[in-house]
């Protein structure tokens, strides 16, 4: 085994994660090992992702960070009035421009997110995503995050695909 470098067997999550062995694997093998990932580690491509789909405001999770999925959504027209009890979401724009209404202090404003920009919805706040064309952005938030949050109708989405 110690000779064939493509044999990655001595790696297998349930060994790894309890003891060492040597010897030592690759350090992204053991990365991949104590998250007992199936597959190696790789990069993600977001144009790639974002041309395997077309709905609107149905999200894909694409990557998970502890208790936090990588989610990519796209977004044409209004979604709706919504808040989170306690999740925070981030919302960063990748191509075209989002319209963040919110609610705070009684009051409403908008922020015009666009390419390379991200805003981050803290829980408990009213908000109210748009946009005029097709709009592409990545969301961070918490693997509990209902996209319509304390709302339930015809656009939530309990069950989210992978792609
Ligand atoms: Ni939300």
């Amino acid at each position: 085994m110690r000779g064939d470098p493509l044999d990655y067997g001595y790696v297998r999550p349930h060994t790894f994660r309890h003891k060492t062995e040597s010897p030592r694997p690759p350090p992204n093998l053991i990365h991949s090992a104590i998250l007992g990932a199936e597959a190696c580690v790789d990069k993600v491509n977001l144009a790639q992702k974002f041309s395997v789909f077309t709905e609107h405001y149905k999200p894909k999770i694409v990557g998970e960070i502890n208790d936090t999925y990588v989610k990519l959504v796209k977004f044409q027209g209004d979604f709706m009035w919504h808040h989170h009890d306690v999740e925070d979401e981030l919302f960063f724009v990748v191509a075209g421009e989002m319209r963040m209404q919110l609610r705070e202090d009684g009051a409403e404003r908008e922020i015009i997110v666009r390419p390379g920009e991200f805003i981050i919805i803290p829980h408990g706040v009213e908000h109210f995503p748009s946009a005029d064309a097709e709009t592409h952005v990545m969301l961070l938030e918490p693997k509990t995050t209902l996209n319509t949050g304390n709302v339930t109708n015809e656009r939530t989405q309990p069950v989210l695909q992978r792609i």
